[in-house]
């Protein structure tokens, strides 16, 4: 077969931040997972207040524990607990989410917020193993006494490996203390920052160099009520202010009970910002418009009540670019980014349809375009690509002119093969499309049924040609879910999975990784007998140019069970170098995955190529995805 190359033609720009991360905190994938916090319900606000702890009280007069509400003194953070000591053996023990990673060697940081009328008790620290070993050790004298409530911090380090230990603090001494915001992180979080975020878990993300990250979901930005949807604003400043709900993912699935899973905003809006900064991506907040989850309550903010909707969304555009002389620009400036985030567009509403969502977003937009004329916003058409709602919607979406329509689609391995040619004859004129939520799913009835094994991971690199190829088009794209916790998943597949200690990439994050490094400049033409290929012989295939780095880079995948003979003709008046290489991902095995155990089972493989006349012969193997690497001068 030969497939024909243009090398000088740009057929369209690729949009530098084209592939991008979806992250929701669904899966542990904030609390217990990338927001390194150890220890569960450290404010005593989950619905029952001792939730994740459990009180040692070896003999009855040993001590005495009182959670106490202060709800008048306290909106955000009502509770906190009253320990009355007699002897030392009173003490707390918290099981972390589903136990606490501990690694040898590593220092381990805990804090606490507490007040003690008369000094009296020391606090006695232990990380317990899952055989009940002390693991690690420290204390805490507290430094003050009265009224006020004081933050004090104690390190140690561990002296083992535990995936699954927990958390005792032990109370030394007689008096009364009160305690919140009981605390313990990792010494090595994310670029050191206090109480910050999973250094291995951001690395997985900062290597795909991500052009953009979505956040903060999914379902979560609209919540199950309008109570319980994403307030930006609720997330940032001080974490002891930041109001905890329960998570919309705190649900039963696949015959595993709810995970007591809540929001604590520990990764709140600027950490968001700040995060997508550190990995060089563009941040793409989505916004709550007024509508809860229509798969849930479906409630709605009434259209006279809709400001302070609005206003968040308008406050958010100045919180991220405001001048420090602005009320939010101010605010994020005393967070400690005195420097805008160069924030250059949002999603309004996330799957929301209907009437309602199309009277809300038009109010959204009138007010922020009238304000931020050249401010991108992004309208949700939903989740049934092939349904008569969804493209109602998207006509109504596309007359009024939408910037950018965020399709999802959570579809079996033959749909995304057949849909790789979607977007071929897509109008030109108008809307673009951000393909914000996508993933193979084995049986479309059955979601979370399956796990990312290479005939996911092929097929959703088959789809993605057609989207690069038409990348004028479709300008953004991010695969769903991103991580899940091997022992809390409510939603699968996801892109990465992690344990208390560990991660490993699907074969899925491969896919998504080699189309991120290897995004190029410009989409060049690549054709079979002069026809876009799209599944013939079962080829899928697009080409780019990367004007920076001076490459051709082909993609190309064989979903055939046969090896596929290829001559690639690669025309045009580039002076190409004779030697390339290609990435290869492959198996012979449609259901391999990787895991734990085998984190590279299908990983790319680099070999060399060699150029001769601006022809390359090259054989795909059965089941694989190749990007080929040709450099020019
Ligand atoms: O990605 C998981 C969920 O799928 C998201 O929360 C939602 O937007 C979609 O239905």
């Amino acid at each position: 077969k030969i497939i024909t190359i243009n090398t000088d033609n740009s057929i369209a720009k690729v949009q530098p931040n084209m592939w991008g991360v979806f992250f929701e905190d669904i899966n542990f994938g904030a609390d217990g997972g990338v927001y390194a916090e150890l220890l569960k319900n450290r404010s005593f606000e989950f619905a029952k207040p001792l939730m994740g702890w459990t009180v040692q009280r070896p003999k009855a007069n040993e001590g005495e524990l009182l959670v106490v509400n202060r709800k008048e003194e306290n909106t955000t953070n009502p509770r906190y607990i009253q320990v009355n000591t007699e002897k030392g053996n009173f003490g707390l023990s918290n099981e972390g989410f589903k136990g606490i990673g501990v690694k040898k060697g590593l220092r381990y940081d805990f804090s606490v917020m507490y007040r003690q009328k008369a000094p009296g008790i020391k606090l006695r620290l232990q990380l317990i193993s899952s055989d009940n070993k002390i693991i690690g050790e420290g204390s805490l004298a507290p430094e003050t006494s009265g009224n006020e409530w004081k933050k004090q911090s104690a390190s140690f380090t561990a002296k083992e490996t535990d995936a699954k230990a927990k958390f005792t603090i032990l109370f030394d001494g007689k008096g009364q203390i009160d305690l919140d915001m009981i605390s313990l992180f990792p010494g090595d979080t994310w670029k050191n920052r206090p109480q910050g975020l999973r250094a291995d878990m951001v690395k997985m993300l900062a290597d795909m160099k991500p052009g953009f990250i979505r956040f903060p979901g999914g379902c979560i930005v609209e919540g199950t009520d309008l109570a319980n949807r994403y307030q930006w604003k609720k997330t940032i400043g001080p974490i002891e202010n930041r109001q905890l709900i329960m998570n919309r993912w705190n649900v039963e699935f696949a015959h595993r009970p709810a995970p007591d899973y809540y929001q604590s905003f520990g990764l709140g809006f600027f950490e968001y910002f700040q995060l997508a900064e550190d990995i060089g991506s563009d941040a793409l907040p989505i916004l709550n418009c007024g509508m809860a989850c229509q798969f849930n309550t479906g409630e709605v903010a009434a259209l006279d009540e809709l400001d302070p909707y609005v206003q968040d969304a308008l406050d958010l555009i100045e919180f991220a670019n405001g001048d420090t002389n602005t009320k939010w620009g101010k605010m994020r400036a005393d967070l400690g980014h005195p420097k805008p985030f160069n924030l250059k567009m949002m999603g309004i509403g996330n799957e929301n349809w209907g009437p309602q969502y199309l009277e809300r977003l038009a109010i959204f937009t009138k007010s922020i375009k009238a304000k931020y004329p050249d401010f991108k916003l992004i309208n949700s058409s939903g989740t049934d690509p092939e349904g008569d709602r969804f493209n109602l919607l998207n006509t109504s979406l596309r007359n009024s002119k939408a910037d950018l329509i965020d399709e999802h689609y959570y579809r079996p391995a033959d749909w995304f093969l057949k849909n790789a040619g979607r977007y071929d004859d897509y109008p030109r004129d108008g809307s673009k499309v951000f393909v914000g939520e996508y993933a193979v799913h084995a049986d479309r009835n059955v979601i979370g049924s399956n796990r990312n094994n290479w005939q996911s991971a092929l097929a959703a690199a088959s789809l993605m040609t057609g989207l690069e190829r038409n990348a004028d088009v479709v300008q953004m794209a991010s695969y769903a879910p991103l991580f899940a916790h091997i022992d809390a998943w409510q939603w699968a597949p996801d892109m990465i999975w992690v344990d208390n200690l560990n991660t490993y990439g699907t074969p899925d994050y491969y896919v998504q990784k080699l189309f991120s490094t290897n995004k190029g400049t410009d989409v060049i033409a690549a054709k079979l007998d002069g026809k876009n290929i799209t599944g013939q012989d079962g080829l899928y295939a697009s080409a780019v140019t990367d004007k920076i780095s001076k490459e051709i880079i082909i993609k190309i995948s064989n979903t055939t069970d046969k090896a596929q003979n290829i001559d690639f003709n690669l025309a045009g008046k580039r002076s190409l170098k004779t030697k390339g290489f290609v990435d290869e991902l492959s198996s012979s095995n449609l259901n391999q995955l990787n895991s734990f155990e085998n984190p590279d089972a299908i990983s790319p493989k680099r070999n060399p190529i060699i150029i001769k006349n601006k022809k390359l012969a090259l054989t795909l193997k059965p089941y694989s995805f190749s990007v080929i690497k040709i450099p020019f001068t």
